[in-house]
């Protein structure tokens, strides 16, 4: 029986795995909940799931569930996080959080030799070196959850380094990839929030209509798999059938192909190094009518260029790159800046930033904060 902490339990990732959990019940145990502020949301998943632990970071949002639910504890701020991701009665944590505060605890997780399940792309892009020389030093094992990337993982397990010629990251294309130039220039916000495939939160279905969620994938990909960038690339693949492929030395590819459904690698997170059933629907490949590849367009969907500018210039553009974008995001979301101001607030930011060579965790946050202070000053000078 794994025993299970969900961070971001509220989330569209977080939901999704307590679905999974909720499935096998003779070999996964829930016992800890942990979010950002909506605590309705996890006060609920408490009463259903009886989980032990409850952490929530807003502190003031952690007493008020602490009120409702006294004498049970809750625990407040990202010490409350570290203390549920170092908890000795939990043995995996899924990391499914936004925000650069849940890094000090997947990092206590992975110093205390917890197994991690990671579905938050932005910790790796903030902080890959950091986090991969820490699973190699406590020896525990971080297994993705990023459909592209769990695919990847799939594909590669068993496989020689020297054996791989490059990995593929395929992504569908967002709500946007058919528009020409002019019409995003005045896309709405329903068009950017369509996602033609993946029902997910709101921050990661703008990422992927700016393709910048492509950008990220691959600065992922380059930690998770200790491949060099040049032979990682992204193709555009509508069906949104092949998570990614990998290509061998002697041309042979490698796929995974399925459904939609991030229940599907999720629950390989979960399980792995098994493989266990799971009653959803299946791929016909016989319904399919075609699979196309088309390259992508770095003039219409320059977050993509940016993003592997930023990976070639170093880690710490690579933090510049995610905190500006986090915040560009969160102020269209917002409503404070249109869609076309998403790239230039990073452009700006990218454009300010000193590059800091491989940077402690310290040094990490520091330019995650500064990245955040500036793209905050391009979004005010945007909106006075
Ligand atoms: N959704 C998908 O299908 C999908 C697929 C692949 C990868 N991912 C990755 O998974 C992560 C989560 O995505 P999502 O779509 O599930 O997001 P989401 O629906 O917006 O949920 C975000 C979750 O993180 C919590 N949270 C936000 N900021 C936090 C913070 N600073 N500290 C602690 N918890 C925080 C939220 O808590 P509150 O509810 O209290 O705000 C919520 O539980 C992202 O990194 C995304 O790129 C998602």
């Amino acid at each position: 029986m794994k025993r299970v902490a969900v961070i971001g339990s509220t989330g569209s990732i977080g939901v999704n795995t307590l679905d999974v959990i909720a499935r096998q019940p003779d070999r996964l145990k829930l016992v800890g909940l942990a979010a950002r502020s909506r605590i309705e949301i996890l006060g609920k998943q408490w009463t259903q799931t009886d989980a032990p632990y409850l952490a929530v970071l807003d502190t003031d949002k952690a007493a008020q569930l602490q009120a409702q639910i006294r004498p049970h504890e809750v625990w407040g701020g990202t010490e409350g996080l570290v203390r549920l991701a170092t908890h000795p009665d939990v043995d995996l944590v899924v990391v499914a959080a936004l925000g650069s505060e849940v890094l000090v605890p997947l990092v206590r997780a992975i110093q205390a030799g917890k197994a991690v399940a990671l579905a938050s792309k932005e910790l790796l892009v903030m902080a890959g070196g950091l986090i991969m020389r820490l699973v190699r030093e406590h020896g525990t094992r971080l297994v993705p959850i990023d459909s592209e990337h769990a695919a990847l993982f799939q594909c590669l397990h068993g496989v020689p380094p020297e054996q791989v010629s490059r990995l593929t990251v395929t992504g569908s294309g967002g709500s946007l990839w058919q528009l020409s130039a002019e019409a995003m220039g005045s896309v709405t916000r329903e068009q950017v929030l369509a996602h033609p495939k993946w029902s997910m939160g709101p921050k990661i279905t703008v990422d992927s209509a700016t393709l910048m969620n492509k950008g990220l994938e691959m600065i992922e990909a380059r930690w998770l798999f200790n491949v060099p960038l040049d032979r990682i690339n992204v193709v555009i693949h509508p069906e949104a059938v092949v998570h990614a492929i990998v290509e061998l030395v002697d041309g042979t590819l490698l796929s995974q192909m399925s459904l939609c459904d991030m229940r599907l690698p999720i629950q390989y997170a979960l399980s792995f190094p098994d493989r266990w059933p799971l009653e959803l629907p299946r791929l016909d490949l016989t319904r399919l009518s075609a699979l196309r590849f088309f390259d992508p367009d770095l003039e219409r969907f320059p977050c993509l260029r940016m993003a592997k500018e930023a990976a070639t210039r170093g880690e710490s553009a690579c933090i510049a790159l995610n905190g500006a974008n986090d915040v560009a995001v969160q102020a269209y979301l917002d409503n404070q800046i249109p869609f076309a101001e998403i790239p230039r607030i990073i452009a700006d930011t990218l454009e300010r930033h000193e590059i800091v060579a491989h940077p402690t965790l310290d040094e990490i946050l520091a330019s995650d904060a500064w990245a955040r202070r500036t793209a905050r000053e391009c979004v005010q000078c945007l909106t006075q």
